[in-house]
């Protein structure tokens, strides 16, 4: 029987993570990294995304490559299959991470919903669903050849429950309803691709429970109060599921949907 040591190790294998210089995204990269994959990391933030880069490489000692672009340029998106299959020649784990997010400063985005935009609608359904759709479909090829193909979707508890508007009162905070849609879209789509990509390749989601980022105290207090761990998320918190689902410690799980809450949506 393989030792979990050899289970979690990921020497040889690649990762690409989109929105990988993000908060989440940094967490993902470092876990994946300590277990010695080589890495691809998305990002349209240039700086954050090429120091994230650097640091990882001297500190794991692993090949990076930090690919700068907007995940909505559709030309962008079609040329990058081809930019990772040159550099390493395969793919092994996909995190679809990148996302409009709810702080996103954006029009018509995160204010009440009769102020909430199409457009706005729009770019989120292509960014948080249809990019993911569109990354798993170029890269399936190299994910079946991998024999270890594993697709991890970030989803969130919005993309499961709905909002509770007293969390928000009395803050400039909003929970755009393109965000709980997509989300919700992306957890489904993750059992889809399942079955349909089986025995193949690997699909999971992971959906965190809000990550703690200085909000307003109300909001902090209340959400933690709704929380039977007491807290709110944090980004190491990602590490473990991340490591869990990309490596061959899941290898007997596909389609599942990790809630990583600390219990929010189990009341
Ligand atoms: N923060 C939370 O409370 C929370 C809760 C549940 C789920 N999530 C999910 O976790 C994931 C990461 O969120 P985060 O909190 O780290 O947010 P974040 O904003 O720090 O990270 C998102 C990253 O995606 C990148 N990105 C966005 N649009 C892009 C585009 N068009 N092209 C290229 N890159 C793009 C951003 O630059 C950023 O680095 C998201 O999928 C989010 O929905 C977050």
């Amino acid at each position: 029987m393989k030792s979990l040591k050899t289970l979690m190790d990921l020497n040889g294998r690649v990762a690409l993570i989109t929105g990988g210089a993000g908060h989440l995204g940094a967490a993902m990269c470092e876990s994946l990294a300590e277990l010695g994959a080589s890495l691809v990391i998305v990002d349209i933030m240039e700086s954050s995304c090429n120091q994230l880069s650097q640091a990882l490489k001297e500190t794991y000692q692993i090949d990076v490559l930090p690919l700068v672009m907007d995940l909505s340029d559709e030309q962008a998106l079609l040329d990058l299959p081809k930019k990772v299959l040159s550099q390493f020649g395969k793919l092994d784990i996909l995190v679809n991470n990148a996302a409009l997010v709810g702080s996103n400063d954006l029009k018509g985005w995160a204010v009440p919903f009769d102020q909430q935009s199409a457009d706005t609608w729009r770019l989120a359904l292509e960014v948080n669903l249809t990019v993911p759709f569109i990354l798993v479909q170029a890269f399936a090829d190299a994910l079946r050849t991998s024999k270890h193909g594993s697709v991890i979707n970030i989803g969130s508890i919005y993309g499961v429950v709905g909002p509770d508007p007293a969390l928000y009162e009395g803050t400039n905070m909003g929970n755009p309803s393109a965000y709980a849609a997509s989300k919700g879209g992306l957890i489904q789509f993750t059992r889809w691709l399942a079955t349909s990509l089986a025995p193949d390749i690997r699909v999971n989601a992971i959906s965190p429970g809000g990550v703690w980022r200085n909000q307003p105290d109300s909001f902090t207090q209340k959400y933690i109060e709704k929380t039977p761990l007491k807290r709110m998320t944090t980004e190491e918190d990602i590490k473990g599921a991340v490591a869990y689902l990309a490596s061959d410690l899941s290898a007997y799980v596909t389609g599942q949907h990790l809630l990583l809450d600390g219990g929010w949506t189990s009341w």
